[in-house]
């Protein structure tokens, strides 16, 4: 693991979301990823990834960030449901996430494929337009102010490159969750036009495959491109 923001901008950061970062220090993976398996999440996202990754535009060698890496759902999907062979930087503020998504890949082989960040993603640690495509999953509905880690992640990402929002929604299922999960939910309205203010263009809803109804009465995942 490497990478930190600055001491300064990382404690005013911290202030905002210390429970959040100590919830999952505490949770770790291990649950979080029994819950998430159980309710077919983790699933979902293999199929998902395996449906879209042309619209994602996946080739070899693209620069790839997961921002809230978290248990790596989305990054170990992409790793092995695409065609290519790719690697992923992925970025968490919780030690205790990344330590055991770092056990994970190793048991799966693929922690060469990963490079893993600690740090806060209203502020990471990359130059402007880095990545060719961001992803996010179940991690900027736990942010005081989403349009915050939106910016940020066109911040990194390059003109062109396209950006992946998966989140809890505003729903009944997504009330069950936020509970559960002491996330937010968020309404894909709202999300939409902050992508749109950060400059993120051609935004488009994607579905969970049929298969996964209960995903959709939780879940929105959009699409767009970085102007
Ligand atoms: C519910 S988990 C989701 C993990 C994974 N993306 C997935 O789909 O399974 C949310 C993750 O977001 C991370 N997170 C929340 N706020 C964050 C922030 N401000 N900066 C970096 N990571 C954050 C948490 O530490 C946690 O690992």
């Amino acid at each position: 693991m490497s990478g930190k923001v600055s001491e300064t901008g990382y404690k005013e950061l911290r202030a905002s979301t210390a429970a959040i970062n100590d919830f999952f220090d505490r949770v770790g993976p291990r649950f979080y990823s029994l819950w998430f398996t159980l309710i077919g999440y983790r699933s979902s996202l293999k199929h998902f990834v395996r449906l879209n990754c042309n619209r994602l535009g996946v080739r070899k060698d693209m620069r790839i960030l997961d921002a809230g890496i978290g248990t790596g759902f989305l990054t170990v999907s992409l790793l092995k449901e695409t065609p290519v062979p790719l690697t992923i930087v992925g970025l968490d503020f919780s030690s205790g996430m990344l330590l055991g998504l770092n056990r994970r890949l190793t048991k799966l082989g693929l922690e060469g494929q990963v490079k893993l960040h600690l740090a806060d993603m209203r502020r990471m640690p990359f130059a402007n337009e880095t990545f060719d495509l961001v992803v996010t999953s179940a991690a900027m509905e736990y942010l005081p102010d989403v349009s915050e880690g939106i910016s940020e992640c066109c911040r990194v990402l390059r003109p062109g490159g396209k950006f992946l929002f998966i989140a809890t929604r505003d729903s009944f299922m997504g009330k069950v969750i936020a509970a559960t999960w002491r996330n937010k939910i968020l309404e894909p309205g709202h999300v939409e036009s902050c992508m749109k203010r950060a400059g993120i263009q051609r935004v488009n809803a994607l579905r969970f495959p049929w298969y996964f109804p209960h995903v959709n009465w939780w879940g929105m995942a959009l699409l767009g491109e970085k102007a």
